[in-house]
């Protein structure tokens, strides 16, 4: 699949070189809820998935799945309303190929948005973590977008990923959200398949290996940007507790309306510590 995959980021890339005026130097990937920053690009053109060779189309309630090619904060950007899922059935390398697809149109830089449950007993529901490190359950396992052959002209066969999330621009965002007074915390984010919530028990075990938050998605895509030498950072919108405060009581009864709700709300202030990042960019 691995060669295919790269094919298929090839041949969509160049439909959208057709439909963008300035190829973007920034990939935004808007999590569940948290479209909302794609009306901030000016001069924008609108693509629809459903109309880029090899995309899949977004279906998740929440995701619109387009893309918007324009202009933020004086930076070319292409910013994903929605993104691709493994729990939809569709593969890790395609749930990465609109991240390759932008790499190739020039994208240089990944800022990552996602809905997560938080798992640390210091976050609560409507606030913001900027990515640390991952542990990514489904790509330690084989769900990987790497898996099959190498296309050597994206990125190397053994990608090292220590320094993942790039400490600069994590730098930036706690500065950009002690500027806008918005509360911000770090951690680790782990990645579960889904779409069933986890249960109490795997719930234990996140926060036992460590883990600050949980979520469905971004890891297959932070993997990819970082195969092809993207820098990345990546935002978690925690949406809603997890682990129980008090080990005697039931855990929280999580809701994809829940989710949804409070991604909606924290979606504004994420929006605007987004935009002062990236007015860093210009
Ligand atoms: N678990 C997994 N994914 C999530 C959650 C959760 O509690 N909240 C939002 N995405």
């Amino acid at each position: 699949v691995g060669a295919e995959a790269s094919a298929d980021a090839r041949t969509a890339a160049d439909f959208l070189r057709q439909h963008s005026g300035a190829p973007p130097r920034l990939a935004i990937v808007l999590g569940t809820g948290l479209g909302g920053l794609a009306e901030h690009i000016t001069g924008s053109s609108v693509v629809s998935y459903a109309d880029i060779p090899h995309f899949p189309h977004a279906t998740v309630a929440g995701h619109a799945g387009r893309m918007v090619l324009g202009e933020l904060q004086g930076v070319p950007v292409a910013a994903m309303q929605g993104r691709f899922h493994l729990y939809e059935g569709y593969a890790p390398q395609q749930v990465v190929l609109p991240i390759r697809t932008l790499r190739l149109l020039g994208a240089e830089t990944l800022i990552v948005t996602n809905a997560a449950g938080g798992l640390n007993p210091a976050f609560g529901a409507g606030e913001l973590m900027v990515l640390s490190d991952h542990i990514g359950l489904a790509t330690m396992a084989g769900l990987n977008p790497l898996r099959g052959p190498n296309d050597d002209a994206l990125g190397p066969r053994f990608p090292s990923l220590t320094n993942a999330y790039d400490a600069n621009l994590r730098a930036q965002a706690h500065a950009a959200a002690r500027a806008l007074a918005i509360p911000l915390h770090e951690g680790v984010y782990a990645m579960v398949g889904g779409p069933n919530y986890e249960t109490p028990a795997e719930l234990r075990f996140l926060r036992a290996i460590g883990a600050d938050a949980v979520g469905m998605s971004t890891v297959p895509e932070v993997i990819a940007a970082r195969h092809s030498g993207m820098r990345v950072l990546a935002i978690s919108c925690i949406t809603n507790v997890t682990l129980p405060a008090d080990a005697n009581e039931p855990p929280p009864e999580p809701s994809h309306a829940e989710v949804v709700a409070n991604a909606e709300r924290a979606g504004i202030q994420l929006t605007a510590l987004v935009e002062r990042v990236v007015a860093e960019m210009a």
